[in-house]
């Protein structure tokens, strides 16, 4: 890793939620781990009133409540001074001076040479706001030192809201000082789906249109909405999930093999991807589009209350906590193979993965053992939990005869041992201090997968008679989605906790 410049790190949104859960435990993990530049300060600002001494018992408090590593929290040690607050009318240009001032305070000293990143961890209304007053202090640019911004998700609502954002933004910062994030790209498991596939010269000769039959993208959550239903009821599972980290994974999965491992050279090529996708008519949408919302049920014993009986949402929502679908790729190497992605909330666990299934053999020459077993071979990707690959293919029984067993070949990350998984947030903060953008999109690529959902958000709004299907919490969603895979003969795989165990029937 090439030394960090010293930067100072400006956090909008320095008391919200994401800024405690997320970004204070990964900026403290790296700093124990010391990876942060040897000169390196922090500046929360929001709204609310607090002394540097108030946001600092702040940050002790999501330390000691979000750190997973138990027991560096003992060692907080500098971490604290680094910390500072200011307190500003976020909306009000005229509050920029001040924050002006106290950049220039701290980099003096600190003596960070004018180096600053901008973390916009505020509501996405602001985004617009906050950059420009940024710009307008004159604190976008600067002649001698690095300026850059992390903007968070959602980026826009729809796909005019998405560009006018990119077209304000970009009015006020370059393209190059502009990381948009999405942390499933920091998960080590996602980066490794690039890894496989174009460091093996064993799956990219099959990983076509020839021998893949068609591939599954599934990320269920058994939790439901929580206490964020005042912006779930907005956004919807489609917006929330499908387009943004989806068809990332989607993306990596379908991409052509870059030239370079470079942001500019990955970014091409998974843009090309979005750029390719079948567009979506209305009849796509009704017959391969299916949306969901979980009802109430007994979970384990337990009673869990509906979507609409949730906090801050409508006794009469038809927000989608459920989306499955089936698309295509238009191009040589994905033409009419059908890829299925799929996310819920209350589903039975809590599961992120893909599963390409390659074509079975063309002749059939022995029985199977277990009459489950359709004799394709598939390679399994675990994001999350238990990450790892798995290979399930057949092999013969021993004994007497021919018969056949699907058995499975497996690794799991666990197996390292002494290596630790990074969280997605540190990956992306320590990218973004390193001027590497490869793990954050491009606003091109972000319209473009904005341009792919559009079509089934119109329909949606335009069509409010399109089934919304009702789905018991804690089982796999509505009914529907299983027709929509068994259309072709298939069957989605039920993932559990485990990598290597599926089925319906498994523990949990
Ligand atoms: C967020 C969504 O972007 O991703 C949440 O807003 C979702 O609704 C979360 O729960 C899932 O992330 P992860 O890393 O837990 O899979």
């Amino acid at each position: 890793m090439r030394d960090l410049d010293n930067h100072l790190l400006v956090i909008f949104g320095a008391s919200g939620d994401l800024t405690r859960r997320k970004l204070i435990p990964a900026l403290f993990e790296l700093y124990a781990q010391k990876l942060l530049p040897a000169r390196f300060a922090i500046l929360g600002v929001s709204r609310t009133q607090y002394s540097d001494e108030q946001y600092r018992l702040i940050v002790k408090k999501a330390l000691s409540e979000h750190l997973n590593s138990e027991g560096s929290i003992k060692k907080t040690g500098n971490f604290m001074q680094l910390t500072h607050y200011l307190s500003v009318e976020t909306s009000d240009s005229g509050s920029y001076d001040h924050v002006r001032d106290r950049i220039h305070l701290l980099d003096e000293k600190y003596r960070l040479n004018g180096n600053c990143i901008f973390y916009l961890a505020t509501p996405p209304d602001l985004y617009q706001t906050v950059s420009r007053n940024l710009s307008l202090a004159g604190l976008s640019v600067s002649t001698t030192a690095w300026r850059r911004i992390i903007i968070e998700k959602p980026f826009g609502y729809n796909l005019e809201s998405a560009r006018h954002l990119n077209r304000q933004l970009l009015k006020c910062f370059t393209e190059e000082q502009i990381y948009r994030i999405d942390h499933y790209l920091g998960k080590e498991s996602v980066q490794n789906v690039m890894v496989t596939r174009f460091s093996n010269g064993i799956f990219e000769p099959l990983w076509n249109r020839n021998y893949v039959n068609h591939v599954e993208i599934t990320s269920a959550e058994n939790l439901g909405v929580g206490t964020r239903g005042g912006y779930y009821d907005r956004a919807g599972a489609l917006r929330d999930m499908i387009q943004n980290h989806l068809l990332q994974l989607l993306t990596l999965v379908a991409m052509e093999p870059p030239t370079r491992i470079t942001s500019h050279a990955i970014r091409n090529e998974t843009l090309k991807v979005l750029q390719s996708v079948r567009p979506f008519s209305k009849r796509d949408v009704k017959g391969h589009v299916i949306r969901g919302q979980y009802t109430e049920a007994a979970v384990r014993g337990e009673k869990v209350a509906a979507y609409r009986s949730e906090p801050g949402i409508s006794g009469d929502s038809r927000t989608e906590t459920y989306v499955a679908l089936r698309l295509y790729i238009d191009n040589w190497r994905w033409g009419n193979v059908p890829f299925y992605i799929r996310t819920g909330k209350r589903m039975p666990t809590r599961v992120t993965e893909i599963v390409v299934h390659f074509r079975p053999s063309p002749h059939t020459l022995f029985c199977f053992s277990r009459e489950r077993y359709n004799s394709d071979n598939q390679l399994v990707i675990r994001i999350q939990p238990d990450e790892g690959i798995l290979l399930k293919f057949g092999m013969k029984v021993p004994g007497v005869g021919f018969n056949v067993q699907e058995v499975n070949m497996d690794f799991h990350y666990s197996e390292l041992g002494e290596v630790q998984i990074r969280e997605a947030y540190q990956r992306l903060l320590l990218d973004c201090m390193q001027g590497d953008s490869t793990l954050f999109t491009r606003g091109d690529a972000v319209e473009q997968s904005w341009d792919i959902i559009e079509p089934i958000l119109k329909v949606w709004e335009n069509d409010p008679a399109t089934p919304l299907y009702g789905y018991p919490s804690g089982t796999w969603g509505p009914k529907e989605a299983e027709s929509l895979i068994a259309e072709h003969g298939l069957a989605w795989r039920y993932p559990c906790r485990n990598l290597t165990d599926d089925g319906i029937y498994c523990a949990l």
